[in-house]
């Protein structure tokens, strides 16, 4: 009896203090980067061989996966993670050539985002994203006049789209996709054969080329990349469209930058346009808007290439040995300031 006793006493109290620490670490996980830096070592999983051997892409020919162990390569369903030292960008170069591509980039300026970011953005871009190729940028701003004029490469051209101002950020972001979807039916469809949508508070820092189109493409999250997939910031309420159930989602990924193709992007900005408006009838506001929904997208149709947070990369991270290249990086954020 006693020893039954003594027992239960004993896990009780194990249960008493195991789960408060649980918590406590999950907490310091989030709130301290110091700790964050301990993600490193949650592991990224590996991308087995038999996968690695049916890798296949169209524009960086044969991939690399096994150059980088360290970090994963390949996607449950098949299909790549774009890590430096596994891609040669002379063969993408050559690819999008051959196929005579026209690359769409789309930003949304709007407000103080046009006058604080907009110019180092283009300015980067010439720099370093798809050079060689034809290159067209849609700005979309509701102040067309006060767009910075940046000199154009060969071949690289600036369209500027009016967009009405929204009162609240979450609302630009919001209608975003709904922007999108129209353009794609109008000029830029027609203009461009792939095209990648990016946030305009980030500059290039390295080059940004053909390796990264395919069909569908998705972005990991550089805040996310190493956490189990419970812990993923994924919309949990059942009521929104954009919501995912326990066990579902692959990766957290970041809307800062998605592309593909013109009728791929066709079908993605209709599915968030869409979930945007579902919520928005309910009086649901998904947990981080256009990006739950996305995320939600990309769960359902998976993305034909994923890229790795070295494609969009925040120095707020900290030190990482495994990203070698970073070619993209986000402002440091001063909501503070942008957000009126
Ligand atoms: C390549 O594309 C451009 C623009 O879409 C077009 O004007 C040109 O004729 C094309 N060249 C070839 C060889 O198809
Ligand atoms: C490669 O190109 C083919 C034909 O255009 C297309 O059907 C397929 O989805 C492309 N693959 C990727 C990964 O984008």
């Amino acid at each position: 009896m006693a020893l039954k006793e003594g027992l239960r006493l004993r896990k009780r109290v194990f249960w008493r203090l195991t789960v408060p620490a649980l918590g406590l670490l999950v907490l310091l996980l989030y709130w301290f980067p110091a700790f964050r830096q301990l993600e490193v070592l949650i592991p990224m999983g590996v991308c087995p061989s038999a996968t690695m051997a049916l890798l296949r892409d169209n524009f960086t020919g044969v991939l690399r996966p096994w150059d980088r162990p360290d970090v994963l390569t390949c996607t449950s369903w098949k299909t790549p993670i774009i890590w430096d030292g596994t891609f040669d960008p002379d063969i993408a170069q050559q690819e999008a050539r051959r196929q005579n591509l026209t690359i769409g980039l789309t930003v949304f300026a709007v407000g103080r985002y046009l006058e604080k970011y907009l110019a180092r953005f283009l300015e980067s871009a010439e720099q370093h994203f798809m050079v060689g190729q034809r290159v067209v940028y849609y700005v979309f701003t509701e102040q067309p006049a006060a767009v910075p004029r940046v000199a154009m490469g060969p071949g690289r051209q600036l369209r500027v789209e009016f967009v009405a101002r929204e009162r609240r950020w979450q609302d630009v972001s919001m209608g975003r996709m709904r922007t999108l979807q129209e353009a794609l039916d109008g000029r830029l469809g027609r203009e461009a054969q792939f095209v990648l949508c990016m946030d305009v508070d980030q500059h290039f820092t390295g080059a940004y080329g053909p390796e990264v189109l395919a069909e569908s493409v998705a972005q990991l999250h550089a805040w996310h990349y190493h956490w189990p997939r419970w812990l993923l910031p994924f919309e949990r309420d059942a009521r929104s469209a954009a919501s995912l159930a326990p066990g579902e989602g692959d990766f957290y990924y970041h809307a800062a930058v998605f592309g593909g193709s013109v009728a791929a992007l066709r079908r993605l900005t209709a599915h968030c346009a869409r979930g945007l408006l579902l919520d928005r009838a309910r009086g649901l506001e998904a947990r981080w808007h256009d990006e739950s929904h996305l995320n939600k997208f990309f769960w359902l149709h998976k993305p034909a290439k994923v890229l790795s947070p070295e494609f969009c990369w925040s120095l707020d991270v900290g030190r990482r040995a495994e990203i070698h290249h970073p070619r993209l990086l986000w402002a440091p954020k001063e909501y503070a300031q942008v957000r009126t």
